[in-house]
């Protein structure tokens, strides 16, 4: 007899879905990491890159894990197991759903910490003063470890909070509030570096391709985000899928989750851009573009201290609404096993985030020092290991597994009718394509 799991109920009509995935597509990696990495790879060749990535790796990656969490309606390593059984392959491909949630709880615990700088960002560029230059006010927030700590348990209750309240009246529910909000102020953000920015040249540096900076490294960069970006390779998207309505399209609504995605990436440069090049600040400053930056912009520019908290708002809604995504495969999975409450559960895997995420804020100042993997220090060691190891093997090993190992009628009844020209077009991305370029990321990551 087959254990009973327990349900976790599903989302109500079509765009719960679609709202989610993309609440939890949309985050840190679309506002703060897609404009400084395009800034410091060149611009316009990078963006090109980065689209043909989201295509030929990231849709169907995201297809895949719709069809096995949809079809199983459990968490990752519930869902994998179930689908390979049913596939007559090995239940040891639950592996992957263990993989994911242990990148979800490491991506989780210094996620919080960057978006707990974002919440206090809203307060700063509400106050900031010329006594300090925004790079040394940058300095004195990592400085403090009680900063970082208070803003880092700000954020993380938050998220727990959602989290506990259940699928339908927690992460649903906020989702419908979140997303919204997040369109809006980004159109006020685009709209005002438009009338009062360098547009034009913004739109020069983020569209016009200069290959001649383009080297090995530009890929695997671009294939990272692409891979961060939408979600992909740690159950994010399988946990959320699991909640889809039967009668939804997954191939369509993967599109539309990650047109959504692209869209906010590219709209997140012309609002950060044409203010950078109006105030004659470096495109290419790297991870600080955000905070030293902009922070500087908003310090210069008339309405600065309305338009800053606007902009650190939409920032710290986008961490949200990814930060759920991040927690949710871990809290399924105790709660449906039967292990702990579905509350009990969010409580436990949050907190013990929230403990290794004092690692993260304390690698900005006491434990600057400290390499916990060689060369790296705490942060950039657990960005290594889920970013750059366990994401990516997980989106390879879901492709694989996909592409090899599932039975062809258990995918057709879960797609239903697809045009055939772009069945055989995924199915062929997903035998070859995808494995072999996240395999070429990981393996030159890890060289
Ligand atoms: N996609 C989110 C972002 O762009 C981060 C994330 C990664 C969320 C993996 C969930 C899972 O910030």
């Amino acid at each position: 007899m087959e254990k009973q799991l327990k349900s976790h109920g599903a989302w109500i009509g079509k765009w719960t879905f679609i709202l989610a995935a993309t609440g939890s597509a949309v985050g840190l990696g679309n506002i703060w990491g897609f404009p400084y990495k395009a800034g410091t790879n060149g611009g316009g060749a990078f963006v090109l890159i980065y689209l043909l990535c989201i295509i030929i790796i990231g849709v169907p990656i995201m297809i895949s894990e719709i069809i096995i969490g949809r079809r199983a309606g459990n968490s990752p390593i519930n869902a994998m197991k179930k689908t390979a059984i049913d596939s007559n392959s090995s239940h040891l491909w639950k592996l992957v759903g263990w993989s994911g949630i242990t990148a979800g709880i490491l991506i989780l615990s210094f996620y919080s910490v960057i978006a707990g700088i974002c919440l206090n960002y809203i307060f700063i560029s509400a106050t900031s003063s010329e006594i300090l230059s925004s790079s040394e006010q940058f300095g004195a927030v990592i400085e403090s470890p009680l900063n970082l700590i208070f803003w880092h348990t700000v954020f993380m209750l938050l998220t727990f909070l959602i989290v506990s309240a259940g699928v339908k009246n927690g992460i649903g529910r906020m989702v419908k509030i979140l997303m919204p909000m997040l369109g809006f102020l980004l159109i006020f953000m685009v709209t005002y570096a438009m009338f009062n920015g360098a547009f034009v040249k913004a739109l020069n540096f983020l569209f016009a391709p200069d290959f001649s900076n383009v080297t090995s490294e530009t890929f695997l960069s671009a294939m990272g985000q692409a891979f961060f970006s939408l979600s992909l390779g740690m159950g994010s998207i399988m946990a959320y899928g699991a909640y889809m309505p039967k009668d939804q399209k997954v191939v369509p609504t993967s599109f539309t989750v990650a047109s959504l995605d692209t869209l906010v990436a590219m709209l997140a440069g012309l609002a950060i851009f044409p203010i950078i090049f109006a105030f004659n600040l470096e495109p290419n400053s790297g991870p600080g573009l955000v905070f030293v930056s902009m922070l500087s912009a908003f310090n210069q520019m008339q309405f600065g201290q309305l338009i800053g908290p606007v902009f650190f708002v939409l920032l710290s809604i986008a961490a949200l609404s990814s930060s759920i995504s991040l927690l949710e495969p871990g809290v399924a999975y105790l709660s449906e096993e039967g292990y702990l409450s579905r509350k009990n559960s969010a409580f436990a895997i949050s907190f013990f985030a929230w403990l290794l995420g004092l690692g993260t804020a304390l690698s900005f100042n006491v434990l600057s020092d400290f390499n916990l993997t060689p060369d790296r220090n705490f942060l950039d060691s657990m960005d290594f290991i889920a970013n750059q190891i366990l994401l990516p093997l997980g989106g390879m090993m879901i492709a694989i597994f996909v592409g090899w190992f599932v039975k062809k009628d258990l995918i057709i009844n879960e797609i239903g009718y697809v045009n055939p020209v772009i069945y055989n077009l995924w199915r062929f991305f997903i035998k070859f394509i995808a494995p072999t370029s996240v395999a070429l990321i990981f393996i030159s990551q890890v060289l």
